[in-house]
């Protein structure tokens, strides 16, 4: 794999609607960070699962994701809480975590020449993924604020999904994320809490812009 030398790496944890993908493009757009959300490449597999069940085996996952583009990843129906839901499962698989794997190494360690580094989030980036990253966070928020959160967003989607089945399928996702045995979701030692629970966006952003400004100020990187 080609590393690019020089770029600067943000790896972010967090549970499901903690408020860490709008940081994470935040502080991407800042910086001019290549940014990955790690959680939309499952949820593509998850569909995949949906949408051709029984074609869905190794070699149909395998091709479909050495042929994966980012553009592919911003289609609408990836949102859904069906599909997150799904994304959950499919994600304990061993295989299908090898798999994706290469895929994320890439858009970290060798993200396209314009930018100055990555940012990526997920669930075991800054432990699996990027272990070397300059910046390494744990984003959360209380339980009810996430399912608040997620079921705002939906909504805006047009989905017909109420609070409180937001919040059982939010619990359901929490516990199969934590619990798991490959790749479980935790905030590792070196990692930094933002809890986003009383913050708005602003000032989560500015909030994580202030460490990276001061260790940018002392290492003079980039
Ligand atoms: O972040 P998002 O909610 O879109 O992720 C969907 C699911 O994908 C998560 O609940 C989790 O099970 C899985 N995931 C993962 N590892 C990652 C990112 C997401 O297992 N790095």
């Amino acid at each position: 794999m080609i590393k690019r030398k020089d770029i600067i790496k943000i790896a972010i944890d967090s549970p499901a609607a903690a408020g860490a993908g709008t940081l994470a493009k935040s502080i991407s757009k800042h910086y001019n960070l290549f940014y990955l959300d790690t959680g939309k490449i499952y949820r593509f597999i998850a569909f995949m699962k949906y949408k051709y069940p029984n074609k869905f085996n190794h070699k149909f996952i395998k091709s479909k994701i050495n042929n994966l583009k980012i553009k592919n990843l911003s289609n609408r129906f990836l949102l859904s809480d069906e599909i997150g839901t799904l994304a959950s499962t499919i994600s304990k698989n061993k295989s299908i975590r090898k798999l994706v794997h290469s895929f994320q190494l890439n858009a970290a360690y060798n993200p396209p020449k314009k930018y100055k580094g990555s940012c990526l989030d997920g669930r075991d980036i800054t432990y699996k993924i990027i272990p070397d990253a300059d910046f390494k966070f744990y984003v959360t928020a209380n339980l009810k604020i996430r399912a608040f959160r997620r079921y705002k967003e939906l909504k805006k989607n047009k989905s017909h999904i109420s609070y409180t089945e937001v919040l059982k399928s939010i619990k359901k996702r929490d516990k199969s994320d934590f619990n798991r045995k490959i790749s479980p979701l935790k905030k590792t030692k070196d990692s930094l809490l933002i809890n986003t629970t009383n913050l708005t966006k602003r000032a989560c952003f500015l909030k994580i812009k202030k460490i990276i400004d001061k260790k940018i100020l002392i290492n003079g990187n980039i």
